[in-house]
């Protein structure tokens, strides 16, 4: 097969930062995609309806009309966040999730949720309202080790939350490993997961062995090869709680390279190619449009796209980096040949 078409896929996990940072990314994302899930942990972050609408007019003032992309809004959870506000995101029609950051996991998320508990009333409203808890699933207390910080996440705060709240819908975002493929496949069906690319084709000893890669670091980190092997299996599975998201996290190489570097992968502008190479490496190609076109839809009871993406096997070789401002940003495979290319849109080369 040298040639795939695809339903046009979606993106249910994406960060396009703000100011400089969106006009050097997201037109990757909107030649590509559909539609994408906007994470909102900017700073300060969007935490009500009014946020989210400016910032929604802030990312499409950097696109181009005619690609037809639709940026989804999503809330960024706090202790304080009310039933109010909850019901406000659900009426204005273009917020789609509400994202649980516990407080210190990941980048910007200082004013994330301390204790679940404080969030009892909004995650009860999100039930009440239908609009999905979107969940970065690790625990941050500082004596769990950082590579069983999911797994910890899965027992101690994400099964009691789905029993305390029956009808809530949950993405847990980007999984990293085979106990949680297990645990969301054998979870109620309003519950859900994406993937990454880069936890598809990468594992630890990618980011550690023959020098430490600053740009393979993101969160939740890289796990053992039993891990990806796993993800790869849980996304060809065919099984429609599974499906894209990148979580394309750009950070200027400046940021990354350096003392503390900053969590996070930047793949919009490689991201289809990448998972095409990981469904081709599992021998489920035709697979590949359930996962990016057809079960994110369906989770968050949108329609599918009506129009097409065409892959096409033609060797290409990604630069080893692309401009943002002052700074440059270091795509996923940066500097290596990749056998897919998306026929139309900013490719980064090729
Ligand atoms: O690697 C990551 N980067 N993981 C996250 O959860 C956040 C993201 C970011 O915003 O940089
Ligand atoms: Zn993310």
């Amino acid at each position: 097969m040298d040639e795939i078409t695809l339903t046009r896929p979606d993106d249910w996990h994406l960060h396009v930062r703000d100011g400089a940072l969106t006009q050097a990314v997201a037109g990757y994302s909107a030649a590509v995609f559909g539609r994408a899930i906007i994470m909102p942990n900017l700073k300060p972050p969007v935490t009500d309806v009014a946020a989210a609408r400016a910032y929604r007019d802030r990312i499409r003032g950097v696109i181009d009309d005619a690609s037809g992309f639709e940026p989804l809004m999503t809330l960024y959870l706090t202790d304080d966040t009310t039933p109010v506000t909850i019901a406000e995101a659900a009426a204005c029609g273009f917020i789609q999730g509400i994202k649980l950051y516990p407080a210190g996991a990941t980048t910007n998320s200082d004013a994330g949720v301390t204790d679940l508990a404080r969030c009892h009333d909004a995650l009860a409203a999100m039930a009440e309202h239908g609009l999905p808890l979107l969940v970065h699933g690790e625990v941050t207390a500082p004596d769990v080790d950082v590579f069983d910080r999911e797994a910890a996440f899965l027992e101690e705060r994400l099964a009691p939350l789905l029993e305390r709240h029956p009808s809530l819908r949950v993405v847990l975002e980007h999984v990293t490993t085979a106990r949680a493929t297990e645990f969301v496949r054998h979870g109620p069906s309003r519950l859900a997961a994406t993937i990454t690319a880069h936890h598809l084709l990468l594992n630890r000893n990618d980011m550690l062995v023959g020098g430490i890669r600053p740009h393979h670091y993101c969160l939740p980190v890289l796990k053992r090869e039993r891990d990806r092997a796993a993800l790869l299996e849980a996304a060809t599975s065919g099984n429609p709680k599974f499906f894209l998201g990148t979580d394309s996290a750009p950070h200027p190489r400046g940021a990354k390279v350096a003392d503390c570097g900053c969590a996070g992968v930047f793949s919009a502008a490689t991201a289809m190619p990448a998972y095409a190479e990981a469904f081709e490496a599992a021998g489920a190609l035709d697979r590949l449009e359930g996962f990016a076109s057809h079960f994110g839809p369906d989770f968050y009871g949108l329609a599918r796209n009506t129009d097409s993406l065409t892959l096409r096997r033609h060797p290409w070789s990604v630069p080893n980096a692309l401009p943002a401002g002052d700074d440059v940003l270091v795509p996923l495979r940066a500097g290596e040949e990749m056998a897919w290319q998306t026929v139309v849109g900013p490719q980064a080369g090729g």
